[in-house]
């Protein structure tokens, strides 16, 4: 069997390492395809780096654009490769430009695709992830939900064929990476930071960082943190900072250390050993949880919303009043913040890639791995 990944910015490496690897396992070796969506060392190469994955088959090198832009090109270019390859299947992990390009061009080779993350959904239709995840679920063959709530979600669009509920392989990628984060990096000493004495903080959403106003908003939060807070920046949000003229108001706030993103290794030491999270972030909000780390989500709604229901994540959007105040709480009042570090984990057992390869491999050995006419 040749199953073909296509993926592009740094949490689709993150989540698709663990499939490669289960491939490895089984004795195959899947074809990886990367299109260039994020190209930075830091956003990029240092995690094929840090994860192990083999080399990388073809670099499309598509780079940043404009939606129509980055997803029209990354679809003549997977459509040569694929065209060109033939893979059995092809994987796509999450809701990105790349997800969509991927799952398109593939369809309409008639090459099925599996979509790995499936059925999540903000119900945000101005979010560019949710027209991409509902695009990819509704051109996939196979789809891999994390959670029940993601599957009835699919459900409720009339996908339930080939669906299969595995957990998200961001647990995986946690439990194969802490113990190598723990004894390998050593970002708290290079930081000066103290376990559990720091706010590990990430913002980059297209809602919270493309308008002066957010963006001012958010600024206005970091100028108020309570403790001392670490934010590795992404670099769309940098290049807004700077765009916006904000950018030496953030980097002289005293309590707050900024440094280029981080590698994996760093990321998660940090984030296992951080007092509270503060994120945007779709990844950091699922880690958060796994690793017993209270979260504050800077977000009005999530297409994670088991981390809600669990306890574990707040939803407390750009407003400053509100933020503040559950930093408080978690400083002040110990039960609430156990209760919030205690969440249970709602994403599964850490072996969702061992079972989407299993599966796919089971469905390609039926010859039920095919596109449906
Ligand atoms: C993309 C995804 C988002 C995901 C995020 C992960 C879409 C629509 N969005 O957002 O869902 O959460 O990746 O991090 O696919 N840039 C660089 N260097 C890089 C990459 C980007 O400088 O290596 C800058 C460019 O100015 C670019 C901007 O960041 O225009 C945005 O990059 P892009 O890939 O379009 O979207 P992200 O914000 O990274
Ligand atoms: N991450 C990282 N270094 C950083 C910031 C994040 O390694 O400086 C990791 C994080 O652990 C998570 C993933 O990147 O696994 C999340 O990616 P991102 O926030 O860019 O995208 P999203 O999950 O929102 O799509």
């Amino acid at each position: 069997m040749k199953p073909a990944l296509v993926f592009g910015t740094r949490p689709e490496i993150i989540k698709l390492a663990p499939v490669v690897r289960a491939f490895l396992e089984m004795g195959i070796k899947p074809l990886l395809i990367h299109t260039g969506q994020h190209y930075d060392y830091e956003m990029s190469r240092i995690f094929l780096e840090e994860l192990e994955l083999p080399p990388i088959d073809y670099h499309l090198e598509v780079g940043s654009g404009t939606q129509a832009e980055q997803t029209g090109k990354a679809m003549i270019k997977i459509e040569k490769v694929l065209m060109e390859e033939r893979p059995d299947v092809t994987l796509v992990q999450g809701d990105t430009n790349t997800v969509l390009a991927g799952a398109l061009a593939s369809v309409k080779l008639k090459i099925p695709v599996a979509h790995v993350e499936a059925g999540l959904r903000s119900f945000d239709r101005t979010m560019p992830e949710e027209i991409n995840r509902i695009l990819a679920d509704h051109a996939s063959e196979v789809l891999f939900p994390p959670t029940e709530e993601a599957r009835k979600n699919l459900e409720r669009e009339g996908i339930t064929e080939n669906v299969y509920v595995v957990g998200n392989t961001i647990v995986d990628a946690v439990l194969q990476n802490s113990l190598v984060a723990e004894k390998k990096s050593d970002v708290l000493e290079r930081l000066d930071l103290k376990p559990k004495e720091y706010i590990l903080i990430t913002a980059h959403r297209a809602e919270n960082t493309d308008s002066w106003e957010n963006l001012t908003r958010l600024v206005e939060i970091l100028e108020s943190l309570p403790m001392m807070a670490v934010y590795p920046i992404h670099p769309r949000t940098e290049g807004r900072l700077k765009r916006f003229g904000l950018w030496e108001r953030v980097a002289s706030i005293e309590n707050l250390i900024l440094t280029k993103p981080l590698g994996y290794l760093d990321f998660l030491r940090l984030e296992k050993n951080a007092f509270a999270v503060m994120t945007d972030s779709g990844g950091v909000q699922e880690e958060a949880i796994i690793l017993d780390v209270p979260c504050l989500t800077l977000r009005y709604n999530t297409e994670r919303p088991e981390t809600v229901k669990a306890g574990g994540n707040i939803l407390v959007g750009l407003e400053r009043e509100r933020v503040l105040r559950y930093l408080q709480r978690l400083i002040e009042d110990r039960d609430f913040y156990e209760k919030m570090a205690k969440a249970p984990n709602p994403f599964g057992d850490g072996k969702a890639g061992e079972k989407i390869a299993k599966i796919l491999v089971g469905l390609y050995e039926k010859g039920e791995l095919k596109v449906k006419s």
